[in-house]
């Protein structure tokens, strides 16, 4: 490493989050309308070659030990397992995850394994079929059941799973979706909803806050401190009944956690974002397509880093959305 990713508070980013596309073959409510969003342009995309290129910049210049590709689904990226198996071969080897719908990882799993993918993270906010299919607009529920189980046979552990509550909509799905993690040793962790969706329908009085889903859990179960109870980690997680599962909160809005971050994202189209919420990006693309060396690309990289402000603000009255929604950010 020639330079960390450090920044005026002194957080230091060693998490790279990388989104390989902006598109996704579900359509969330809470994320997308029905009819998708204007996806990006190809031209505008990072080739793999690019995204291999700029991940290699971080684990061997930047310090990042740790890479998880995201969306959009990661899992439509076609170039996705020669990714992975590319940045496998860096050293230090990095740690890598995806985060995935889970669609189409039943078949994906294996290669992904070989290729040197340590773990996957799925989203599932639903085990109804029906609520399912109105929540994502799709009617892939065991898919995604088949993903999860395929995940967990090749070896991709531990295998945890995100859901998003929504009031009036999959309040009721919480304890269903503990009890089908605890059987299957999965890692459950439910997120608070963030304002990041395209239709800007996010509102504070409708987000379920990591209290309520606490209550809802606590009506069932047991839960217990966890000595390991919230690292650089966003979730803060509980033994379930002594242990040793455990379910996870990532209290974003109610308990922001700026302070202990520890990453950096590249979005699929070649910008560097410093926070999940930055109204500000830095484009490395035009850099690279220009013929910046790997110092010149590290070293914007790391300005763009030491820019990242101190926290989200979700709490202020001054409070921006950023342009971008979360399917375009990486999640
Ligand atoms: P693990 O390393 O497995 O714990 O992954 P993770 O929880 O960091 O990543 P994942 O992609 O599974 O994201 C889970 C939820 O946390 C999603 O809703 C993300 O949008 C949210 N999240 C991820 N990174 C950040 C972040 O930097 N800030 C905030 N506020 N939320 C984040
Ligand atoms: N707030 C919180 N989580 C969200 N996700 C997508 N949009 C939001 C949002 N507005 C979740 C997805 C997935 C993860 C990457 O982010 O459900 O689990
Ligand atoms: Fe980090 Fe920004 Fe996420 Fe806060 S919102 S934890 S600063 S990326």
């Amino acid at each position: 490493t020639q330079q960390a990713l450090v920044d005026r508070y002194g957080r230091v980013a060693t998490d790279l989050r990388v989104s390989l596309t902006d598109r996704c073959n579900l359509r969330c409510t809470y994320c997308m309308p029905a009819e998708g969003l204007a996806w990006l342009p190809k031209p505008s995309l990072l080739t793999d070659a690019e995204v291999v290129r700029l991940v290699r910049i971080a684990v061997e210049l930047l310090g990042v030990t740790e890479v998880r590709f995201t969306g959009g689904e990661p899992l439509l990226r076609p170039g996705l397992v020669g990714i992975v198996a590319a940045a496998a071969e860096l050293r230090p080897r990095p740690q890598l995850s995806l985060t995935t719908n889970g669609i189409g990882l039943a078949r994906a799993a294996r290669q992904l394994r070989a290729a040197g993918l340590d773990r996957v993270n799925v989203s599932l906010d639903a085990l109804s079929a029906d609520t399912f299919a109105d929540l994502t607009r799709r009617r892939r529920l065991s898919d995604v059941l088949d993903g999860l189980a395929a995940a967990d046979a090749a070896g991709l552990r531990p295998v945890k799973i995100n859901s998003v509550l929504m009031r009036g909509v999959n309040e009721a799905e919480a304890v269903p979706l503990l009890r089908f993690a605890l059987a299957h040793g999965y890692e459950l962790r439910f997120i608070e909803q963030m304002p990041l969706d395209a239709g800007h329908t996010w509102s504070r009085a409708e987000m379920i806050t990591a209290e309520e889903i606490l209550a809802l859990l606590r009506a069932e179960v047991d839960l217990g401190p966890d000595p390991a109870h919230r690292g650089a980690a966003p979730a803060e997680t509980w033994l379930v009944d002594g242990g040793p599962a455990k379910v996870g909160v990532i209290a974003s809005v109610s308990r922001p956690f700026c302070g202990a971050c520890d990453r950096t994202r590249l979005t699929a189209d070649g910008t560097i974002r410093s926070c999940l919420f930055s109204t500000t990006e830095t484009d490395l693309r035009t850099m690279l397509r220009d013929g910046a060396d790997d110092a010149h690309l590290a070293a914007a990289w790391a300005g763009a880093m030491w820019a990242k402000k101190p926290g989200h603000d979700i709490n202020d009255v001054s409070f921006l959305q950023p342009a971008r929604p979360m399917s375009a950010i990486g999640g």
